[in-house]
Order: C-alpha cells, then sequence, then structure tokens
C-alpha cells in the first residue's frame, strides 16, 4: 500500500538523500516539502527543496515554514556541517517553480483534513513548523496517521552538545509540545543514526547507477564524509534523515522501546530529550537499535534507480 507522505526539512544534504529516498519509493507518494530553518536558513532550506523536486520532476507542493525557533532567538545554520548553501561546496541553486503561498504550518493542516488518518509526517529537521501546526489546529492530532522524526539523543550523547542532538536543539520548545500532544510519534534518533552509515564508495556506485540524481547525491555527501571524519575519525556519511524514511518503508529493520519523553529547554543540557515522569504524556516509539547494513543497502538500491524513475515520470507526462 502507498503511504502519502509530508516531509518537513531544512535541506541540507542528508535531507536531500531522505527526499530523493522518498521520492524513487514505488511505495511512498510524497504530498508536500514543507521547509524550516536549521541546517541553512529558511529562505535556503525552500530553495533547495524547490530544486530537489525539479531534479526528480516530482509533482509535489513546497511550503515555506518558520524562519526561527517558537521562542527563544535562532542558533547560527550548520553551514560547517551542509556547506554555506546546504548543499556541500555545491554554489546556490536556482528552482525555476515557486513555492505554494500557504505557510508550512497551513499546508500541513489542510492535507492531512483532506486526507484522515493517511498521512504519515515525518519532520527531519526542528520541529518549529509542527508546534505551530499544534497552535493553528489543535484537533490536527486525530487527523495524522503518525509522526515520523529524525532527532533527539535519548539514551545516548547528543551531537550539537554532550546532550542535545541538533534538530531538538535548534528548536527545544517546539520538540517538547510535539511530545506532549496525544499522537502516535516514533522517534528516529541519534540512538540509532549514528551507527548508520555509508561511506565514499557506496555514493560513487550510486554515480555510476544513476549519473544526474546519484551524481548529485555523490557531489555533496564529499563535503558531509570529510566534516564527519573530523567528528568521528572515519570517512563515512551518518545516515539521520535517510534512516527516517527508510523506517516508514521498512520498519521491521528497527526495533523501538515505548518512553514517554520531555525535552529539556533552558540550561546546559537544553534540548536534551530525557523519558518522562508525566504519567499524562503518550509514549514515544523511540528507536533503540537498527540493522544499520540493511538499512543502507535498501536506501542504495532506492536511489540507484533514481535517474530511471524520473525518465518514467518524465515519459508519462
Ligand atoms: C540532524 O541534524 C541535521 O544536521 C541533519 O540534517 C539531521 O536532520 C542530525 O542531528
Ligand atoms: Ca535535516
Amino acid at each position: 500500500m502507498t503511504t502519502k507522505l509530508i516531509i518537513d526539512t531544512d535541506p541540507g544534504i542528508d535531507d536531500a538523500m531522505a527526499i530523493h529516498y522518498a521520492f524513487a519509493h514505488p511505495d511512498i507518494e510524497v504530498l508536500a516539502l514543507t521547509t524550516v530553518f536549521g541546517n541553512v536558513w529558511v529562505e535556503q532550506a525552500t530553495r533547495n527543496a524547490l530544486v530537489l523536486a525539479e531534479q526528480a520532476h516530482y509533482p509535489c507542493l513546497v511550503a515555506e515554514g518558520a524562519a526561527r525557533p517558537i521562542t527563544m532567538p535562532a542558533n547560527d545554520p550548520s553551514h560547517y556541517v551542509h556547506g554555506d548553501e546546504g548543499f556541500g561546496d555545491l554554489p546556490a541553486m536556482m528552482p525555476k517553480g515557486k513555492a505554494d503561498p500557504r505557510p508550512a504550518h497551513e499546508v500541513i493542516a489542510d492535507l492531512c483534513r483532506q486526507y484522515p488518518q493517511e498521512i504519515v509526517l515525518a519532520p527531519v529537521g526542528p520541529l518549529t513548523n509542527i508546534a505551530r501546526l499544534l497552535d493553528y489546529d489543535p484537533e490536527i492530532t486525530s487527523y495524522v496517521k503518525k509522526l515520523v522524526i529524525m532527532g533527539g539523543a535519548v539514551f545516548c550523547n547528543g551531537n550539537v552538545t554532550d546532550y542535545a542532538e541538533a534538530n531538538i536543539w535548534n528548536d527545544p520548545h517546539a520538540a517538547d509540545q510535539v511530545f506532549a500532544a496525544d499522537w502516535p510519534i516514533e522517534l528516529i534518533g541519534l540512538d540509532i543514526t549514528q551507527k548508520i552509515k555509508c561511506n565514499g564508495d557506496d555514493f560513487k556506485m550510486l554515480e555510476d547507477k544513476a549519473p544526474e540524481i546519484g551524481g548529485f547525491l555523490n557531489r555533496i555527501s564529499d563535503f558531509y564524509i570529510k566534516f564527519y571524519h573530523t567528528v568521528v575519525g572515519e570517512y563515512v556519511c551518518l545516515m539521520h534523515d535517510p534512516t527516517a524514511i527508510v523506517a516508514i518503508t521498512n520498519p521491521d529493520l528497527i526495533t523501538y522501546q515505548d518512553v514517554p519523553l520531555n525535552v529539556i529547554t533552558a540550561g546546559d543540557e537544553i534540548g536534551q530529550t530525557v523519558p518522562s515522569d508525566d504519567a499524562t504524556r503518550r509514549p514515544v516509539r523511540v528507536a533503540v537499535s537498527a540493522d544499520g547494513a540493511k538499512i543502507c543497502k535498501t536506501f542504495l538500491d532506492i536511489c540507484a534507480e533514481t535517474d530511471k524513475i524520473k525518465t518514467d515520470r518524465q515519459n508519462a507526462g
């Protein structure tokens, strides 16, 4: 059965990988890319999301969302991880099309109400748009099939601080609001994603099999792999955002533990995702282990088909 998907994203190198995987997957229909600040400023995120959809000739909406967190000032974009424009060393890429005039949270609300209990929301950036969605339409919780969030570090250290993972750290107040709401959440965090690694040869293989889109993913992965070498001492690409989308298509590759969560919103530990004593909080399905080799293979097998699928889409008109 096809899954209707909205990806809320700050593209971003691993965001681009996740999005091209979703565009190429036969069991996923991407209804919209909604954008948020994070890896880049939101205007860059929107431009990059439009570019990705045009690269794949994929007919989905793109809508711009939050430029800053709900309450605190924005952290600087992580250009050192994703490049000045979000796609490694590549200069700004200009899309032909434009974003939908509605803000991201309105587009998400409209689509979820149009397809009740059918849409999976996959936020792979800061959770600001999702918190805005809850403020804008509190009953939307019963219209969303589930959220599969890339973010958090529940039983392990963070990546931007010892405590916090980047997406949660960029808007901890929003994340806490999202975890407090009564809807089904799966959390694909550093507990598993920091152990799921592709390497340069994997991306070169993608370029051989799909010179256009695989070639683009290979070019941008280079910057990311060099960054991760400075952090983990290996030339690898940690597959954060792609793992969240693979979790939707191949849930059997991951095991989960149900844990209600709080987010720390002040002090040194700001952005930490911690088990909550609050009995009113619905447990989050936290990913705790995964078959990393199979997740990488699943990602690579689908992305090897990206050019062919684009051509088929173009030929179908
Ligand atoms: C998350 O932060 C961003 O750098 C990545 O795109 C991913 O969503 C990993 O912590
Ligand atoms: Ca991201």
